[in-house]
Parts: C-alpha cells; structure tokens; sequence
C-alpha cells in the first residue's frame, strides 16, 4: 500500500532528478559535506541524505530509485532499504538488476554505518571499490557489475565479513593478503574477474571459511599449500586459472569438501591417491591440466561422487573399475590416453546420466551391458579404435538423447533395434566401416535433431521413414555408397539446414522443399546425378563437370558411320554392360536411368536378328520414290531428291553383318549400294519400340531430309515399320574425324591448316542446322566425317527428336555415350537444353581437334577432363604444352591460342555465356582472317 502511493509519483520525480540534478541537490550536497566533515553522530535522518546521495551519484534509467526523497524522514519504506526494525536505521541495500550505474560513491556508502548488507548484484557499476566500507558490514555482493581497479587492501581488515561476493567484475592485481584470515568469512566468490599474480596463503587452522571460488581469473603460481588448513571447507574452485604444480597435499585433510574444481590449469604430476581420503566429495574436476600415469582406483573411496571430469590430461591405462563401480551420475575421461577394453560388470550402479569416454585408446567392441544404464542420456565413445558391431542392447536405452561413436573401427550392420531409442536427439556414426543399409527403423527415432552417418560403406536407398524425422536439421550422409533416389519425403523435413550425401552413387530429382531448392553444390556433388527440381534452377552450380561415362561400358568410340574395325565384334558385346556406367571426375556428375537403358539394350539385344530381313523382304522389291501416299500401308523405301530408287543389292544383304559400319547409341550402321552404284550408309534404329508413332516419325525425318549443307552428311531417304526403322545416309569413304585424331600414324596426321578448317566447316554445320531449328544433340568427333576432299560433315544430327518424350536421363545416355561431349545442362530434368549444348560439345569437340587427346581421359585411378586440363594450362600459361606434338610447328600459338579460349568460352557450365553459333563462326574468321580470305558464304 505504501510503497504504491510512492510508484505513482515516481516516474515524475524521476524526469525531474534527471533533468535538473545539480540544481535540486546542491543545497542538499552542501548540508551533507558539512555534515559529514563535523562527524556528527549518524542519526535515522543521516541515512535518508547518504541514500539520496548515493541515488545522486548513480544513474538510474528504470527509475527504480524515483521513490528515494530526501523530501522523506524515514528510508526504511523506500525500495530496495531494509532497516533493522528496534533503531530504524538502515541495515540492508538489496537492489539487484535494476539497472543501476556509475560509480558507488564512498563517504555515502560510509556515512550507512549500520549498514549490514550490500547488495547490488547484476547491475552496471563501475568504477573502482571504495577504498573503505561501512565498519559493520557482514554481507556484500557487487557481483555481476562492471567494477574495475583492483581490491583494495583495506578489504583485510573489514572483521565483520562473513560473505563477499565481487564474481564477474573487471578487477585486476592480486588478492588481497589477509583475507583468509578475516575471522567471520565463511564464502568468497572472486570468480570470473582478471585477478592476477599469486594466491597468498595464511589458511588460519580457526578459519571460517567454506566457500572459495577463485575460478576463471588469471591467477597463476602454485595453489597455496596451506589451504587444506580452512577444515571447514565445502566447496574449492580455482579452476580456469594458470596455476601450475601439484594439487598441495594439505587437500586431503578437507572431509567436509564435497567440491574441488580446478580445471583448465596447468597443474602436472600424477593424480594423487588421497584424493578417495576426501570422502564427502561429489564434484571432482581435473579436466584440462597436464596429470600423467594411471587413474587411481583409491578414488572410489569417495563414495559420494557423483560427477567426475578427468577429461583432458594424459592419464594413460585402463578404464577405472570405479567409474561403473560407484553412484556416479556424470564422468568424463575424454581426451586421454586410456585404452584396452571397455567393461561394465554386470552389478553395475545404474545411476550414469552422461558417460563420456571419447577420445582415448579404448578398443574391443562397445560392451552390450552399456544398456543396463537405463538412466543415460549422454553417451560418447567417438574417436577411439573400438571395434565390431554397434550393440543391438541400445536400442533399450529409452533416455538415450545422444549417441557419439564416430570415429571408431565398427563394422557391419546397424542394428533395426536402434529405432527403439526415441529419444535420441544426436546420432553421430560417421568415420567408421559400418555397412548394410541405414535401417528403416530409423524412422522412429521421433526424437532426431542430428544424424550424421558419414564416412561408413551404407549402401542402398535413403529409407523414406526418414522423411518422419520433422525435427532434424543436420543429416551428414556424405561419403557412403548409398543408391537410389532420395525419398520425396524428405521435403517434409522442414527444419534441415543442413544436408550432406555427396559423394554416394545417388540419383533423380531433389526432393521438393526451399532447403532442396537453394541446397549448396557441395552438398549433392559426387553423385550419380541429383538434381534441383526448382522450376527456375539453372542447375549450373548443380552440375559443374562435363558428364562422363565407362568409356569400357559404352559402345563408342566406333563411329556410327565410318568403316568397321576388328574391336568392333567386341564393342558389341560391351554394350550390355553400359549399366555399370559410373561417375568420375571430382564433382563430375552423371545421371543415368541405368536401369531404363539396360532394359533398351536387352530388348535390342532381344529382337530376333534372323526376323530382320524378312521384315525388310515383305516389301522390299515395291520401293517407292517421294510417294507419301503409296507408303501408307505397309513399309515403303522413302528416297528424297532425284537419286537412284532401289538398292544393287539384295535385301537380306542390306543389313548384313558383314557391311556393318559401327554402332552408335542410335542403332546400328551398314554399308549399301544403290542400283545406280552409289553407296549409302544404312542406319538402323535399334530403339525401334520406342519410335514415336508413324506419322511423327515422317514428318521429322523429312525435316532431316531437307537440310542440305556441304558439311553435313545428307539424308537420303527413310524406311518405315513399325518394327523396322531405316534411314540412308549418304556414304563417307575417309572415316570420322574421330579415327583421324586417334588412330592415325604420326605422318598422315591432320595438319593445322586441315585442322582449322574442319573446325570451321564444322561450326558452319551447326550453324546451318539451328538455324532449321534442328538441334544435333550427339557432337563429337566420331560423328564428324570426312569427304574425299578433307571436309568435315557433320552426321547423326537431330536423331533425339524421332524418340518420344523420354526421361532425359536416358535419352542423354542413349544419345551422348560418347565421353565428355555432354552439356551439364543435360542431366538436369527442368533445365530446358537449347541448341547451347551444341555449343557445349563443339566447345569440347575443338580442344580434341587442338590437343589431340580424348575428351576425357582415363589413367590408373585418375580421370583427365580435357576442357579442366587446357584450362588450367592456360591460367598457367603454358598451354603450348597441350597442343597436339603431331602438330609441331607448324602453325601459330596466337591463333591457336585464340581458338582454345573460344572453345573454352564454348564449354562454359553456364548455358547463357556460351555464344551462338554464328558467332563463333564470324570469331574463327577473324582469327583466320590475317592468313586467308574469310569466306563469302558462311552456310
Ligand atoms: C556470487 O554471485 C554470482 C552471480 O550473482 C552467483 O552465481 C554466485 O553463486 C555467487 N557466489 C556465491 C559463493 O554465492
Ligand atoms: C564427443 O566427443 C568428441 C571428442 O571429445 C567431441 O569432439 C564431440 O563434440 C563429442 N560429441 C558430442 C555430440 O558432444
Ligand atoms: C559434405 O561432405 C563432404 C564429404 O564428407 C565434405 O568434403 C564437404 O565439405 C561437406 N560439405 C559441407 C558443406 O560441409
Ligand atoms: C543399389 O545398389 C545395390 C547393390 O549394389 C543394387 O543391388 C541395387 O540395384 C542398386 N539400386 C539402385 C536403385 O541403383
Ligand atoms: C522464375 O524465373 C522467372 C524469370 O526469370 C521469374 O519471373 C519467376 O518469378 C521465377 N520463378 C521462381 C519460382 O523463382
Ligand atoms: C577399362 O578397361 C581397361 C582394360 O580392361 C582397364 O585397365 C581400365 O581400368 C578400365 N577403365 C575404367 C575406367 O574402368
């Protein structure tokens, strides 16, 4: 009631002492001074004067000092003031964070002489301690302020101390000499400040005190030998301090001491068998100093303990038998070098909490009766050498909130028992050999905030269950040889912020969610392929490599159209195995329907070879030249232009093995003649089930028909069934360019002048063929041949189009098993692919013509990309190193230079910086330029 009728009028008052202070107080400062000087006896009023100025002297942004008046006689009512009830004068200051600052002023603090408690805790003071304190006071707590300067010596000789309380301050220098022995102290908390120097000594035998707390100061030298002599000790902290040499032995006399801190020093020598003489210890820590040799057993004489740290040392031997023997609730040993094995005797006290043991030496297999520790919470035995399977026993550990093995040498299964841990927050398992696949059962740890699994051999599929886990933000599940697609589930993980599974063989489209969408490249690189399925990604930070396959699993380098080689029967048989495709290149990334493609190959494979020829006789000899109307029912010869309509030969000849040029990923190639002599290349498509339907399939083919450039291989003519699909190409006698580049002696190399000109002729192709909107989609140098007179033609252009809408991922393989040629772009589902990623493979295409070498290159156990190899050749300026040495001479390294960087420039991730064709064309004219006459007619 009282104190109400004061609030009200506070935030008035308050203004106004802010406003005006000196003015309203300087007659009341002078009256004091006076007062003070003539040292009058201090009456009830005198504290009133000494409280207001003590206010005047601190600032006061609450206003929880506005009540304070020196309009009032009495202070007792006033908040914070307590006056001993038989005088009236004021025995207790208790203000705690009230936001108060400044400085504590001393002749007011002096003039409180009944004054038996201070406290001031968690305010802003500042300044230095008065130098003297009310003779009376026996309690001061200034903890949690901002005072500095150091503790005054006089503090000595305040006799009737019995707490003191300065933690948390700014103060520096030394404690004080003395203070042990002030005769009425029982508690000093010192802790948390920048004392410095040496802790003096003069433990009376008589002293008082049961409470010092020296911690987190910058105390230094040995800890006083004497003060085991304060008997009546309870609690000892001098941790976090520098203090160096033994624990002094005078310790061990403290019965009563039921906590002794002094971690983070750099106390030394062996831990010392007494300490189990302090029976009535509960609290040990030794953590961080520099203690050797073995963990004494004589400590399970300290039958109360019950949090022990030892972490942190170099203690060396066995695990203590005591650490399971005795009541104990929380014992860490991490962080030395203990080792041999982990036992837990079968009587074990079932009181442990937190258990942790990582770091040391520790081997064998993680015992199974750690589970009958029913109440821990806190396990970790990461990074030791332990061993064997991770026990099924834990999936009884029903509080089990963190789990921390990594680390460690275990192998084999995780058990599905682990599922029975729900309340397992973290489960750390990573860097070890554990194998099989992550269990399913992992979805009923509801509780799972972390799991990191990284660095094991898990194989197999993302369970979906994990997409039940709403509560996990960081998943490491990088480095493993998980498979498959991730679980759509996980979009519902809303509170992820972390994701890692690179470096695994997974596959598909990113599970749909704003983390999936913005996930960081480091995050998913070295898969077989993940995507971004965020409509607008351009998937460029996705997919920073060149996409590269098997170059044993692929059917190439054979071209689709030159002559046969003896590997080829070989080749045939490799074509089965493109479904052991696999990723290389750090980062690279492929992304595959493996699957899908095995499936195309075995019904390639599956169709009977002996039905091809008959399919063909049917209606083999009623060829039909541009009749579009004839062919409706049954399979027409479709020839376009004004060549010869039949063929020389016999049907069953037509696709003869023994007129097989090679395979593409297409179909098959073979070598016709028409009845006027003039030979074709016969392709068939071996992807016929999945042709789009008739009609379709014309009207594209006959768009392919019409282009007409003399660097591309023409179209003749088609054939149609519904199981047979033919198209006759014009026959190229000089072999791909392909052959040219690999497969040629040193004399009878492509010169530079052949070189360049190819290059051009081939960029004159494309340019021709974007701009009939076909895009090529399958560059590279097989299927670039030569005429008779040198020039390029560009063939197996626009063939994508004839398929249906299929997975890209599949059509990607189909079409671009050759090695290295592929845009990024192309394995990412929602990027639209654009006539870009021809831009891509002619990029890549030129640096083979340049170089001489393969798109990608194959070693031991390194992958050699070319277009990352003349890149960096060129940052290091020495990029005459990589020009093809057939070349030597012969031509210019400023022109060549320029070539390479537009090719470089052509390989860019980024579809939009790669330039169009046409460009290209007119840059390679101006390089040429200086030597020849650029040519009139681009296309
Ligand atoms: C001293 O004050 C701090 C902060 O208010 C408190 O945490 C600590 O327990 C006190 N020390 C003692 C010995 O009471
Ligand atoms: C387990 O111990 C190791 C080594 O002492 C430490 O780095 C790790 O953070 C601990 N794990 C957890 C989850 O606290
Ligand atoms: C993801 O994991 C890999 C392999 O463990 C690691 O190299 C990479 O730094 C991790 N990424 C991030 C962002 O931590
Ligand atoms: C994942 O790998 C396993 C074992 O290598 C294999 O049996 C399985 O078919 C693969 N799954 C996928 C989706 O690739
Ligand atoms: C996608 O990009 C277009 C144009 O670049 C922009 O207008 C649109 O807002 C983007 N959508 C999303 C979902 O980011
Ligand atoms: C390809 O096959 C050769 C010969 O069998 C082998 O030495 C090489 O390591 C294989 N390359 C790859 C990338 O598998």
């Amino acid at each position: 009631m009282i104190s109400s009728r004061h609030t009200s009028s506070s935030a008035a008052t308050a203004a106004a002492a802010m406003a005006t202070p000196s003015c309203l107080l300087l007659p009341v400062l002078a009256l004091l001074s006076a007062a003070f000087g003539a040292a009058a006896a201090a009456t009830v009023s005198d504290d009133v004067l000494a409280l207001v100025v003590l206010k005047s002297g601190l600032s006061d942004p609450a206003g929880r000092l506005a009540p304070w008046s020196e309009d009032a006689d009495r202070a007792c009512v006033w908040p914070g003031v307590s006056c001993d009830p038989r005088t009236g004068r004021v025995s207790g200051l208790d203000l705690p964070a009230a936001s108060l600052a400044g400085r504590l002023p001393r002749s007011a603090l002096l003039r409180l002489d009944a004054l038996l408690s201070l406290a001031l805790p968690a305010n802003r003071l500042s300044g230095p301690l008065p130098d003297a304190l009310p003779p009376r006071l026996r309690a001061v707590d200034l903890s949690g302020n901002a005072i500095s300067g150091v503790i005054p010596a006089s503090l000595a000789s305040c006799d009737s101390l019995v707490s003191l309380n300065l933690s948390g301050n700014r103060l520096t220098g030394p404690v004080p000499d003395g203070i042990w022995s002030l005769p009425s102290l029982r508690s000093v908390d010192l802790s948390g400040n920048l004392l410095s120097g040496t802790v003096p000594g003069g433990f009376p035998q008589s002293s008082s005190l049961r409470v010092v707390d020296l911690s987190r100061n910058l105390l230094e030298g040995d800890i006083p030998a004497d003060i085991g002599e304060a008997g009546l000790l309870k609690s000892l902290d001098l941790g976090r301090n520098s203090f160096t040499g033994a624990l002094p032995e005078s310790l061990r006399g403290l019965s009563g001491l039921s906590s002794l801190g002094a971690g983070g020093n750099a106390l030394s020598g062996e831990l010392p068998a007494w300490i189990g003489e302090m029976a009535a210890l509960e609290r040990l820590d030794l953590s961080g100093n520099h203690f050797v040799g073995a963990i004494p057993d004589a400590i399970s004489g300290c039958k109360n303990l019950v949090d022990v740290d030892l972490s942190l040392n170099a203690l060396t031997g066995d695990l203590p038998w005591w650490v399971f023997g005795l009541p104990l609730q929380r014992v860490s040993i991490a962080g030395n070098a203990l080792s041999g094995w982990v036992k837990v005797p079968g009587d074990a006290a079932a009181t442990l909490e937190a258990l942790d043991l990582s770091g040391n030496a520790f081997t064998g297999a993680i015992p199974p009766e750690i589970a009958n520790f029913a109440r821990l919470q806190y396990l970790n035995l990461s990074s030791n050498s332990l061993s064997g399977q991770l026990p099924a026993s834990i999936g009884r550990m029903l509080l089990l909130e963190l789990l921390d093995v990594s680390a460690n040498k275990l192998e084999g299964d995780v058990p599905p028992e682990i599922g029975g841990a729900v309340a397992l927050k973290q489960l750390l398992m990573g860097r070890n050999s554990l194998s099989g696949g992550i269990p399913m059962e992992i979805g009923t740890c509801s509780s799972l905030i972390a799991l990191d699994l990284s660095h094991n051999k898990f194989a197999g599929p993302i369970p979906m269950s994990m997409g039940k886990l709403t509560g996990l933000q960081t998943v490491d599940l990088s480095d493993n040889l998980l498979n498959g697609t991730l679980p759509m589930e996980l979009s519902n993980l809303d509170s992820l912020r972390f994701f890692n599974v690179s470096h695994n063989s997974l596959s598909g489209s990113l599970p749909d969610s704003r983390f999936f969408d913005n996930i960081p490249y480091s995050f998913i690189s070295d898969n077989a392929g993940l995507c971004s399925s965020q409509k607008n990604s351009s998937c460029n930070g996705v997919m920073p490599k060149p996409i590269v396959f098997n170059p044993n699993s692929s059917s190439d380098p054979l071209s689709d159209f030159g002559p046969s080689s003896p590997s080829n029967q070989h080749q045939k048989k490799m074509i089965l195995s493109i479904s052991t495709l696999i990723a290389i290149v750090g980062g690279a990334v492929i992304v595959i329907g493996v699957i899908t493609i095995t499936v195309l190959n075995l019904r390639t494979r599956a169709t009977p070879r002996s039905a091809l020829p008959t399919a063909l006789s049917d209606d083999y000899h009623s060829h039909s030249a541009e009749s579009p109307e004839n062919e409706a029912k049954s399979g027409k010869l479709v020839m376009f232009g004004r060549g010869s309509l039949d063929f020389s030969t016999d049907g069953h000849a037509l696709l003869n093995k023994d007129c097989e040029l090679g395979r593409g990923g297409f179909g098959t190639v073979y070598k016709s003649v028409l009845r006027d002599g003039q030979p074709v290349a016969i392709k068939k498509l071996t992807v016929s089930s999945l042709v789009k339907s008739e009609d379709e399939f014309k009207q594209h083919v006959k768009l392919l028909g019409k282009v007409r450039h003399h660097n591309i291989v023409t179209l003749r003519g088609f054939y149609w069934t519904s199981s047979l699909q033919l198209l006759i190409y014009e026959f190229m006698p000089a072999g791909s360019l392909h052959q040219h580049l690999h497969e040629c002696s040193e004399e009878s190399s492509l010169s530079w002048i052949e070189r360049f000109d190819i290059i051009i002729g081939v960029a004159r192709a494309l340019v021709h063929l974007h701009r009939h909107g076909i895009i090529h989609y399958n560059l590279k140098s097989s299927n670039v041949l030569l005429d008779t007179n040198g020039e390029p033609r560009v063939g197996d252009y626009g063939l994508v189009n004839l398929l249906p809408m299929l997975d890209r991922y599949v059509l990607s393989s189909k079409i671009q098993s050759a090695l290295g040629y592929m845009a990024p772009e192309f394995t990412c589902r929602t990027v639209k692919v654009t006539e870009k990623c021809d831009i891509y493979s002619f990029g890549v295409l030129v640096l083979e013509i340049l170089t001489g070498r393969r798109p990608v290159e194959y070693l031991e156990d390194d992958v050699i990309v070319l277009s990352d190899l003349v890149r960096g050749a060129l940052d290091e300026d020495r990029l005459e190193e990589c020009m093809d040495p057939r070349l030597s001479g012969e031509f210019s390294m400023d022109e060549a230079t320029l070539v390479t960087k537009l090719a470089l420039v052509c390989t860019s991730q980024v579809p939009s910086q790669r330039p169009d064709m046409a460009e290209v064309v007119s840059m390679l004219e101006m390089v040429r330029s200086p030597q020849g006459t650029p040519e009139d007619d681009l296309v």
